[in-house]
């Protein structure tokens, strides 16, 4: 029997940007974590300086098409190994659905005085705010979320630290549009991601980072963060003919909090 139903749309009605309307509520949070809050009570996470203008914020809906854009542009995707390639709409407005139920369910733990451990990432839309107008650019993703696979940890759990968790891999990945590689960005936000949200407010002990041997600056980006290759998780990709062909050499990097 075939459906006549209309698909609906998985983000009809749901407002473009998370806020967090209590000042009060907002005061508390700063205090307690490194969010910081837009005049419109937006979250984010600062960069540094000198990237000052670029900061780290939950996904939008508006953010839709920049997302398709950077994950169908070949020059992006074709030194990552997933998601699909190109990526049906569908898809990245399913994400958007899983990430907004997580930073709503994030955030009501803070409403409750619960600020550690935090159990995602919410922070991994890198944007740029233009300086004369003010417009704010979708730069890329730095994303820290659980590894799908039934991969174990190599290390064993930091019982004082991470005991609530199972042994699942927590990973990283970053990608940002060309025109922003080289220029030291990717190391800001992994940075912020990392130290001053995986590491102290997840309780991370643990990141994994994946990239094809050949993709140069993704493994200098992760030896710079102390990752250290694992040879025992080598491997070897069949590049899609829809991603240019091809085999890569697979590598993983594991972080550990010393
Ligand atoms: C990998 C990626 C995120 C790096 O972003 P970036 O902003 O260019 O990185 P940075 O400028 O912070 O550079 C990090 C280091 O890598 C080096 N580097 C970056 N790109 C490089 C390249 N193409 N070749 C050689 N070295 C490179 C930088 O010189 C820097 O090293 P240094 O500090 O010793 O000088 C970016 O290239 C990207 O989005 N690529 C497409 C998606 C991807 O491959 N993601 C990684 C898979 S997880």
């Amino acid at each position: 029997m075939t459906s006549t139903t209309t698909p609906t749309d998985p983000l009809a009605g749901m407002v473009d940007k998370f806020t967090v309307d209590s000042a009060e509520l907002r005061k508390e949070i700063s205090t307690h974590t490194p969010i910081r809050f837009t005049d419109v009570g937006e979250p984010y996470l600062p960069l540094p300086a000198p990237f000052e203008r670029f900061f780290l914020s939950p996904e939008r809906v508006s953010d839709i098409p920049d997302d398709q854009a950077l994950m169908n542009d070949i020059r992006v995707v074709r030194t990552i190994a997933g998601p699909p390639f190109p990526l049906p709409l569908i898809a990245s407005q399913r994400w958007l659905v899983r990430e907004r139920a997580e930073i709503i369910k994030l955030f009501e733990q803070f409403a409750k005085g619960v600020f550690r451990p935090a159990a995602c990432n919410p922070f991994f839309v890198l944007r740029e705010r233009q300086a004369d107008t003010g417009k704010e650019i979708y730069v890329g993703q730095v994303t820290v979320g659980f590894d799908e696979g039934p991969e174990k940890r190599r290390t064993p759990i930091n019982s004082a630290w991470e005991e609530w968790r199972n042994h699942r891999v927590w990973q990283i990945g970053a990608a940002l549009r060309p025109e922003y590689h080289r220029q030291g960005i990717a190391t800001a936000a992994v940075g912020v991601a990392m130290n001053e949200w995986a590491i102290p407010q997840m309780g991370c002990t643990e990141i994994k980072a994946e990239c094809f041997a050949s993709n140069t600056g993704s493994m200098k980006l992760w030896v710079k963060f102390g990752f250290v290759e694992d040879p025992e998780l080598r491997g070897e990709m069949t590049i899609p003919e829809a991603k240019g062909g091809g085999v890569e050499q697979e590598r993983a990097f594991i972080w550990n909090l010393k």
